[in-house]
């Protein structure tokens, strides 16, 4: 905007597995967009150990956050604001990214803003789509997460629909487990079932009586596990790559039946996905059908932008900032943050 002065914000991220680090122009331009990524270090664990999270994002976050300041060509004196996941998240990761931000903002006297996770997730498709403005829906699929959310405005959320048990992501890298492909399962899976039968196996798709947005994966992740066990037992050997793609087929049924469901419902024109899982191959391509026989404009972001990163904070952070959002020195972690809470 001429004549206006630009808005820089240094966002850090480090909520679960990934240090991250951007530096974000005016909500929707990304200068940098540093991930360090832990997936590795838990490999071999089979998951995130978040003892081990914290201690590896206090030995990265430096680095990440210079070489973001350095991408993107600034220093901390050109900074607007720093803004920062505070929640949802593992505690003792959380307290990294929040404790680096309040020492830069206090150092350099800059107004924080924290941010929340799904916030992120949902801002990420801001990025790339700088027609896209609320209200839409979003189905925020994340490994921790499983919410479609009515994006009433930038920072005004209602959450319509959640799942009663694990997220879409965490069914993914249990099923994953549970044949053998290790962790994280979703990239993996997604892979496979390009392989597989999508309709070799039938697993369930749970739907909630009484409210028909929520989800529920335990149902699926136990019937793959049966399905496993049984063909054992028989002393038969099964198609990794049938189970994967049926396991996918049955999940993205469910994602996009109760994404299309509430979109008419609500009179939604716009639909976007969000989170990990929201870079899933399968699921893009039938969210990508289904709304154009329901003539809704679908928008998604690139998968690098689905995943934990820092640049979806910077962009939640603007807006929250624009709106007056600043947190005081007292900031801390919170484990458990509701979306739309301050
Ligand atoms: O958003 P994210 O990076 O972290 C959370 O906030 O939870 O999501 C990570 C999750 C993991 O469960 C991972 O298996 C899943 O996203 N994921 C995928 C794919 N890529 C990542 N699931 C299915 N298909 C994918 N292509
Ligand atoms: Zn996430």
């Amino acid at each position: 905007m001429a004549g206006e002065k630009d808005v820089l914000i240094l966002a850090i991220e480090s909520s679960c597995d990934e240090t991250a680090a951007a530096v974000v122009k005016n909500g929707r331009e990304v200068l940098s967009n540093v991930i360090s990524s832990q997936i590795e270090l838990h490999k071999l664990y089979g998951g995130v150990v978040p003892e081990i999270a914290s201690r590896k994002h206090i030995e990265k976050i430096n680095q990440v956050i210079e070489q973001a300041l350095t991408d993107a060509n600034v220093t901390l004196d050109d900074l607007d604001a720093v803004g920062v996941t505070y929640g949802p998240g593992l505690v003792g990761a959380l307290l990294v990214g929040v404790a680096e931000a309040k020492a830069i903002a206090y150092a350099k006297q800059l107004p924080l803003v924290g941010v929340h996770h799904i916030e992120g997730h949902i801002s990420a498709n801001y990025i790339e789509n700088k027609e896209l403005e609320p209200p839409f829906l979003c189905l925020v699929v994340s490994g921790g997460h499983t919410h479609l959310v009515c994006v009433k405005d930038y920072g005004t959320y209602e959450v319509i629909g959640r799942t009663r048990d694990d997220a879409a992501g965490e069914a993914f890298d249990k099923v994953a487990r549970a044949i053998g492909l290790g962790y994280p399962g979703g990239p993996k899976i997604d892979k496979l079932s390009k392989e597989g039968n999508p309709d070799a196996i039938v697993f369930p798709k749970a739907h909630i009586e009484d409210a028909p947005y929520d989800f529920s994966f335990s149902g699926v992740k136990s019937s793959v596990l049966n399905y496993i066990n049984g063909c054992k037992m028989k002393g038969e050997t099964y198609s990794q790559a049938d189970i994967a793609a049926s396991f996918q087929k049955a999940v993205v049924d469910v994602l996009v039946g109760n994404a299309m469901r509430a979109a008419k419902e609500y009179g939604f024109s716009k639909l976007a996905i969000a989170g990990g899982v929201a870079s899933n191959s399968g699921l893009r391509a039938a969210m990508q059908e289904a709304c154009v026989a329901n003539q809704i404009a679908f928008y998604h972001p690139s998968p690098v932008f689905c995943t934990d990163n820092a640049a979806m904070i910077g962009v939640a952070a603007y807006y929250e900032y624009l709106n007056g959002t600043r947190h005081g020195w007292d900031l801390n972690a919170a484990a458990n943050l509701k979306l739309g809470e301050r």
